[in-house]
């Protein structure tokens, strides 16, 4: 029997699109699906100011395919030097919807983030009182730290208190991965929203570690323990309009990840969706997927939710390429372990 559910076109708050040859590829596997998406600034070099902004978000409209219609949300990348007064008029603009935060060097290309906070704080306020949001790539970096307790010491360390420090900030806890990530949202004002990735609903650190090391599911944050996967997929699917969908899709080329020291990042662009209709339908809330994917995101961002839909038919199931090519080698896809039967047109 085949059953259909149909949502407002979905948007993406959490994506890496990168540049050159993979941005050519990865471009339509987002576009396909997906209305608009927040698109990360951590190339090399990371993309800070307003102008940088605009030149990558032209050369992502250079190749979108034509008869595709996206909307990239450029961010841009805090260091130590942004400027308040740049980020303000790429805001005010329209060209910039968000700044990200990287603590220096917590993950891929992040060599230029923040290691002072306070040097930053004028651009906090600024983005505070024009109702700019700030996206959180919540882990410390402190060596003497557990790689999986990196999230949950970020939290009490630095998030709480730069909240704290700047009341009106509105921030989104970009990926979180763990109980704490999901309490600490839940049990706290409007003006702080989560990302949740596909991945993470799926995997939990056994997935990486059993059975011979898995470099195509090593991402940052690292997945965590099974209690932790159970927590994000209840937030998700609880209908808490705080939690909506980054699929944080961050693709690298196979030699890149399958290496002595592979890259982070699972790239998820492709079957997201089908990936989602299944856990969604797991937990008994496909109801809840419109607003995991489609309203919760703008509604945070102040953004209307969109008014074309795409309708997600139940199936046989869908057979996704395993690796989509590059012209600077094959991105191998996140495979999810379960058959997919929810196509999406
Ligand atoms: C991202 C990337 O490859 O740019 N990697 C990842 O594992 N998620 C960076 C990030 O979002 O942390
Ligand atoms: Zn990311």
């Amino acid at each position: 029997m085949s059953r259909t559910l149909t949502i407002p076109r979905p948007d993406d708050w959490h994506l890496h699109l990168r540049d050159g040859a993979v941005l050519r590829a990865v471009l339509p596997e987002t576009a396909r699906h997906f209305g608009r998406a927040i698109v990360m600034p951590n190339l090399v070099p990371p993309v800070v100011t307003g102008a940088d902004a605009a030149a990558y978000r032209d050369r992502i409209m250079t190749v979108l395919p034509d008869g595709m219609d996206f909307t990239p949300l450029m961010t841009l990348y805090l260091t130590e030097e942004t400027d308040p007064a740049d980020v303000a008029a790429a805001h005010a603009s329209g060209l910039v919807t968000a700044v990200k935060l990287y603590p220096a060097g917590a993950t891929t290309n992040s060599a230029s983030g923040v290691r002072d906070f306070d040097r930053v704080r004028p651009v906090l306020e600024k983005m505070a009182e024009i109702g700019m949001p700030l996206c959180v790539h919540g882990e410390v970096t402190d060596t003497e730290i557990d790689i999986f307790d990196r999230e949950a010491v970020f939290i009490d360390r630095v998030l709480d208190p730069l909240r704290r420090a700047t009341p009106g900030l509105r921030v989104v806890m970009e990926h979180i991965t763990t109980q704490q990530g999901v309490d600490y949202v839940t049990s706290n004002p409007e003006n702080l929203g989560a990302t949740i990735t596909t991945h993470h609903l799926v995997i939990n650190r056994n997935h990486i570690l059993v059975g011979g090391i898995k470099p195509h599911y090593y991402c940052l944050p690292v997945a965590k323990r099974e209690e932790h996967r159970l927590a994000l997929r209840h937030a998700a699917t609880s209908g808490d309009a705080r939690f909506f969908l980054g699929t944080d899709s961050a693709p690298h080329t196979d030699p890149n990840k399958e290496s002595a020291c592979g890259c982070a990042g699972c790239f998820t662009a492709t079957n997201t969706l089908s990936i989602l209709a299944e856990v969604f339908e797991q937990e008994n809330a496909l109801d809840r997927l419109a607003g995991f994917a489609s309203e919760n995101g703008p509604a945070f961002y102040g953004l209307p939710v969109s008014t074309d839909t795409i309708t997600l038919t139940k199936g046989d199931p869908v057979a996704y390429p395993p690796k989509i090519d590059t012209g600077d080698g094959p991105v191998t896809l996140f495979d999810p372990q379960m058959p997919l039967h929810w196509h999406v047109t």
